[in-house]
């Protein structure tokens, strides 16, 4: 089994009701890989509901099933709603939230109990790449990120540099593929299915750059901010990885 292709739309804190038909345009477009789109939480029920093949999923989730936790919501929810996947640690939670890596792992294991495919995020700033730690703080990374029971229909890992995000700025597809290789060796040494977890470039991911990118050996899709909110745009990267 090779890993499941599958292009992600992360909205962020952007989309409103009116952005509903852009998930019908995507839709519309057929695309034969998993298209998931993750909207801010309050869209999840409307999107969810029109979604039809466009998989829905969330940004975040606490790592308890449920509790005293005022504006946090479950995993266990979540899954009632119909959301298939929710993302975990991205680099934006992990700043603003002071996210560590105990914390995403946590999160990871609620996501998996709940039955969602987690979507785990790693990435270095770009102190840390000049710095020449990219392999080790990616490393550490993973292996405080990914929880036990981790395997290849629950979890995703998505490769995103800090300095790419939203920037306009990507690695060279060298520096992708050196860290996609990591990935892949140590999921490998660690996971019985490792070798079928799917990989996911994200940072500035664009029309213009989807192809090359998804040529890079180990990346098996794309996690795209900016790109994801406009059919126009989201739907020519789907094109580059079907
Ligand atoms: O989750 C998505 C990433 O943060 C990438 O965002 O495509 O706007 O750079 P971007």
């Amino acid at each position: 089994m090779a890993p499941r292709k599958l292009a992600a739309g992360n909205w962020k804190m952007n989309g409103d009701l009116a952005a509903l038909d852009q998930i019908a345009m995507i839709g519309d477009a057929g695309a034969s890989c998993d298209v998931l789109i993750c909207p801010p939480a309050p869209l999840l029920v409307p999107m969810i509901a029109g979604a039809g093949p466009v998989k829905i999923g969330a940004q975040d989730c606490h790592a308890e099933d449920a509790g005293a936790h005022t504006g946090d919501i479950s995993a266990v929810l979540l899954r009632d709603l119909g959301a298939s996947h929710v993302i975990v640690g991205h680099s934006e939670r992990r700043a603003d939230h002071a996210e560590t890596d105990a914390m995403v792992c946590a999160k990871a294991a609620a996501a998996h109990r709940a039955g969602l495919v987690a979507i785990i995020c790693l990435g270095e700033t770009e102190a840390e790449r000049d710095d020449g730690r990219t392999l080790d703080v990616i490393a550490t990374q993973l292996a405080g990120s990914l929880p036990e029971g981790a395997t290849a229909a629950n979890s995703v890992i998505a490769y995103e540099p800090v300095w790419a995000i939203g920037t306009g700025r990507t690695p060279s597809l060298d520096q992708i593929a050196e860290v996609h290789a990591l990935l892949r060796d140590r999921l490998v040494a660690r996971l019985a299915d490792g070798a079928d977890v799917a990989l996911l470039y994200g940072g500035s991911v664009k029309p213009g750059n989807a192809t090359e990118i998804f040529a890079v050996p180990h990346v098996d899709g794309a996690l795209v901010g900016g790109a994801s909110l406009k059919a126009a745009d989201f739907i020519p990267i789907i094109a580059a990885l079907d």
